[in-house]
């Protein structure tokens, strides 16, 4: 990289970049943030300045931490290898990675590279549509999602977006997707009955018996939701979500995008639920964000329902994913994973996720403001109300005071962001899995100061 002068990089970000989820009128009399280095869990900008990062890259996506040289080296040697070549054929760490990964997915078997986890997500809701297509003229086609939900910034994830803010303006949507209700407890007028979990899963059966079940080809779930809450799924609720899906031949789309590859303290949030997806889809965490790479796991059967004589012209995964074929994208993956495992960071998730959300319930019980906290392993929210009786949020303008006050004290949170027009309230924590107990002490005392700074 050539050398740079401080104030020429601000200026040429200013005058030429378009920043992700920016409105840009405010740059014009401050300068954006430019991250120029990370180490382990800290990051810093152009200015020397240092962050702690809770939040993983800012979507949960660096999850075994910055500046990991194995795993640059691992890209470093397979691009002057082999960089690339599409993925009609195979290359070495693409197939290996396969093999690894299936390991840890008992069920299934067929691994699909591409390279967002929008686009994972769009491979499986073509192989619905075209398994309809070839089986059922087409009939079971449509795809169900869930309020709070996030699958992707296309137009057709977008069309199985249950963030309504997100979705505005970006319309017509994709026909043949249906939304069914979220399963957020502490927002359910029945949140508080034992049997809270199989009654708001009894909402798919509904919305199928609605749609008529020969028409739903699958549903597709975040096993915890994301950007719309960080929201656990309560009890009972997957395994009657799995039986539903049995009775009436819905395939199981489990995106698991955020969740995927350690962040909750499993290898895939769906494996703390006892269910047997037919279509996993990963992305952020699968290489850490050291190279693009997205992936659509399928079951053995799903993958067999596109065997045909080759003199079928068309039944066939007609699809191609052009970066699919990087051969940097799997090699980065492989080096990740065995990072997870040497560094037991499975384990580490589990007791650090537990002391997070202890010390999460203590702010909860320091500060009205804090409504709710809820989350698994190291992926957390807590949920901001202006009356914890009412439970009313808060407007985002609070929730925002508080990240920028974190921030201006060194520690960077997320929060729900532009996903709502009235649950913008949330605010998030997704360390990285090697994250310590002095990091979580300095991220909630962090959170505690700003909360504290609020009410004066
Ligand atoms: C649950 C979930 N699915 C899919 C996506 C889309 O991934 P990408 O931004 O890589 O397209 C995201 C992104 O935040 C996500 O949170």
């Amino acid at each position: 990289m050539k050398p740079y002068d401080l104030k020429e990089i601000v200026s040429s970000d200013k005058n030429h970049l378009w920043h992700h989820l920016t409105q840009h009128k405010p740059l014009q009399s401050t300068d954006p943030m430019v991250i120029v280095e990370g180490k382990g869990m800290r990051v810093k900008d152009i200015n020397g300045r240092e962050y702690l990062d809770a939040v993983s890259g800012g979507v949960w996506t660096v999850n075994v931490g910055y500046g990991r040289e194995s795993i640059a080296n691992a890209v470093r040697d397979q691009l002057v290898k082999m960089c690339y070549f599409a993925n009609s054929a195979g290359n070495i760490p693409s197939i290996q990675f396969a093999e690894r990964l299936i390991e840890k997915m008992p069920g299934l078997s067929r691994v699909y590279y591409s390279n967002s986890g929008s686009e994972a997500n769009e491979k499986g809701f073509k192989l619905v549509r075209q398994l309809a297509a070839m089986k059922n003229d087409g009939k079971k086609h449509k795809v169900i999602y869930r309020d709070r939900d996030y699958h992707g910034t296309t137009i057709t994830t977008l069309s199985a977006c249950g963030q309504s803010q997100r979705k505005d303006q970006y319309g017509p949507y994709t026909p043949g997707f249906v939304e069914i209700p979220h399963c957020l407890a502490y927002r359910a007028a029945n949140g508080d009955d034992p049997d809270y979990g199989v009654q708001a899963a009894k909402e798919l059966e509904r919305v199928i018996l609605e749609e008529d079940p020969d028409t739903v080809g699958s549903v597709c779930l975040e096993p915890i939701t994301a950007g719309g809450g960080v929201i656990v799924p309560p009890e009972g609720y997957f395994e009657t979500i799995q039986e539903i899906c049995r009775k009436y031949g819905v395939l199981l789309h489990m995106d698991e995008v955020v969740c995927g590859m350690g962040r909750t303290g499993k290898w895939f949030g769906y494996q703390h639920y006892g269910v047997k997806p037919d279509i996993v889809t990963m992305a952020k965490g699968v290489a850490s964000g050291y190279a693009a790479i997205s992936v659509t796991v399928t079951t053995e059967d799903l993958f067999n329902e596109f065997l045909a004589e080759p003199s079928d012209k068309l039944s066939y995964f007609r699809d191609i994913s052009t970066f699919g074929g990087c051969a940097g994208g799997p090699a980065a993956a492989l080096e990740n994973m065995r990072i997870i495992e040497e560094e037991n960071l499975l384990d580490n998730v589990n007791q650090r996720g537990a002391y997070l959300m202890d010390r999460l319930h203590e702010l909860k019980d320091k500060h009205p403001l804090v409504g709710d906290v809820r989350g698994k392993g190291l992926f957390v929210g807590a949920d901001l109300v202006k009356d914890r009786n009412t439970r009313e949020p808060v407007d985002e303008s609070v929730a925002a005071a508080v990240v920028a006050d974190c921030l201006r004290q060194g520690v960077m949170i997320g929060r729900t962001n532009r996903s709502f027009a009235e649950y913008n309230n949330t605010l998030c924590l997704s360390p990285a899995l090697i994250c310590t107990n002095d990091d979580i002490d300095e991220i909630v005392s962090a959170i505690d100061i700003a909360l504290g700074n609020l009410s004066q």
